[in-house]
């Protein structure tokens, strides 16, 4: 008796099974976010060398200096530089005095060697790129409660990091699908991953002016910056490519002289 209760007990739970298996399944309801979306449209960098492989290719360094200038000029006003030091920035052409000048315009916390007090004093060229907010709390009341973050990583730290600033920067003026709300104070951008920002436009045709007479349009701009922001993400691009390559020169020339010692070594024995 308790063995045919104890069967009837399983059929029960293995018919529910099975019906549960069997019966049709609601669709999950795609994400109308997904849809509007867009991946990062490509770009050609130049110091990502021929066919942008990322093995030969220099920084160029006019680009690097309006690329600094954008984001002086621009987006320092929101966004912090914190991994970068004023005399980081000989290594993209400034020489030493314009290094000293461009630290002296930036103040920079400090303390009130009479009193004690925090007081601010002019950058020197070994202080770092100061933050324009003294912190987070006051960095998201004055950008309706979002992050500007710090830039000097930010193109390691997204996927495809230069398509992707270069489309986001360049991607304000589509409008959005009929019928989709941007919520207030956010701003419309397919290429961020929830297609609202709450970074406004930052960059009009014209609002830097180039010393070299380079066209300043939106497009350029976001070039520019975006190549030095791979240049803060990463200075050493250059010599790292250079022991690359010759580190394999090397590897190539010690496995040749390995074959030719191997036939050597083998030649006299008889298969
Ligand atoms: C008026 C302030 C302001 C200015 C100027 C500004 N930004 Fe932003 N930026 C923001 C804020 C706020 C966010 C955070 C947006 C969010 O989380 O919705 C942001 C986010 C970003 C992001 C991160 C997007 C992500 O994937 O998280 C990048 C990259 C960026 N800004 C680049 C720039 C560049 C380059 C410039 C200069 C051309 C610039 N910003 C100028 C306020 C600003």
């Amino acid at each position: 008796m308790v063995r045919f209760l104890g069967f009837g007990a399983g059929l029960v739970f293995v018919i529910a099974l099975l019906v549960a298996a069997l019966l049709p399944r609601e669709d999950v309801p795609a994400d109308p976010i997904k849809a509007i979306h867009e991946h990062a449209r490509s770009a050609h960098w130049q110091h990502d060398g021929p066919l942008g492989m990322g093995v030969f290719g220099t920084y160029d360094r006019a680009q690097l200096q309006r690329g600094f200038q954008v984001y002086k000029e621009v987006c320092s006003a929101c966004h912090g530089l914190r991994l970068v030091a004023f005399r980081n920035l000989s290594e993209i052409g400034f020489s030493a005095a314009e290094v000293k000048a461009l630290a002296k315009a930036k103040e920079v916390p400090s303390i009130n060697p009479q009193t004690g007090e925090a007081a601010t004093r002019p950058a020197l060229p070994s202080d770092h790129w100061p933050n324009p907010f003294p912190n987070e709390v006051a960095a998201r009341a004055a950008n309706n409660n979002a992050l500007p973050p710090d830039l000097s990583l930010i193109i390691k730290a997204r996927p495809d990091g230069q398509n992707y600033v270069y489309s986001l920067l360049t991607g304000y003026d589509k409008a959005p699908p009929k019928g989709f709300d941007v919520p207030q104070g956010l701003h419309f951008n397919p290429y961020f991953h929830s297609v609202n920002i709450a970074m406004a436009k930052p960059l009009n045709d014209g609002q830097v002016s180039y010393a070299d007479g380079t066209n300043a349009s939106v497009d350029q701009m976001s070039k520019d910056v975006v190549a030095f922001l791979r240049w803060t993400s990463e200075p050493e691009l250059e010599t790292r490519r250079q022991v690359g390559v010759g580190a394999i020169i090397f590897l190539g020339i010690l496995s040749l002289l390995a074959f030719l010692t191997y036939r050597r070594v083998w030649a006299g024995i008889a298969h």
